[in-house]
């Protein structure tokens, strides 16, 4: 396949205290990783590099081969880093054969419909790199301490998920760049824009939400009985 989908990991998951790292945290019987497999096996064939924990590369292993069926010689697993730049950045070291395009996918978006991950892989283009989006429903305010200094006009702005896609040459030049500068980004797409480069929007889905804390992950199991019923 012309396309691989780095699924980053490597996170701890303090925010959810679960006694695991985030990623094999059960949401029902499967795991979060395993249902974030689960996706990105839908969507069309594609490379899958699993970016685990260091220690659970093992346990990164069996999830990627569960999800994978006969799909399984496409993926690999590598171990990540201290922070998610690093994670990302040993999935792109991974990479093997004439892989152009590079969508980075975080495991804890584990419901992202494979509609989602295929929409965006469609989207990139040589140039340009692609975001999902989710209007911003909350009313959001500028503040300093405890001062709420003015109002910010949300049409302007949007919630970004992932998977974000990106052109991979342009993109591996762009994780060198942050890496000669020193500066650590959170986001890919951030990272793509910083070197220069487009990014474009494409509508996102509720299910693309991130499992963060307890009540994420109620959220996903509530979403899960859902669909099963
Ligand atoms: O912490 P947060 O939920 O924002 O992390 C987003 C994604 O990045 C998660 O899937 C997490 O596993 C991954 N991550 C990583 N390596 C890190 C930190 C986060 O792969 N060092």
């Amino acid at each position: 396949p012309d396309t691989a989908i780095i699924v980053v990991a490597a996170g701890s998951g303090t925010r959810l205290d679960a006694g695991a790292p985030k990623a094999f945290v059960g949401i029902d019987s499967h795991s979060i990783l395993r249902h974030a497999l689960d996706g990105v096996f839908a969507a069309s064939p594609a490379q899958v590099i699993v970016v685990a924990p260091a220690g659970f590369e093992g346990d990164a292993e069996t999830e990627l081969r569960a999800a994978a069926g006969d799909r399984v010689d496409l993926g690999r697993v590598v171990t990540g880093g201290d922070t998610r730049q690093r994670s990302v950045a040993a999935g792109l070291d991974a990479l093997w054969g004439d892989v152009t395009r590079v969508l980075v996918h975080d495991a804890a978006r584990a419901l992202t419909p494979p509609e989602v991950i295929d929409a965006v892989a469609a989207a990139v283009d040589e140039a340009t790199g692609v975001i999902p989006t989710l209007p911003v429903i909350d009313t959001l305010k500028r503040v300093d301490g405890d001062a709420v200094v003015g109002p910010i006009d949300r049409s302007e702005l949007a919630a970004a998920q992932t998977p974000q896609g990106f052109p991979r040459a342009l993109l591996e030049s762009a994780y060198e760049a942050a890496l000669t500068a020193g500066v650590d980004h959170t986001d890919d797409a951030a990272l793509f824009a910083a070197a220069g480069h487009r990014v474009r929007q494409i509508a996102g889905s509720a299910r693309g939400f991130k499992i963060t804390t307890p009540a994420d992950l109620e959220r996903a199991r509530h979403m899960l009985a859902a669909v099963s019923e």
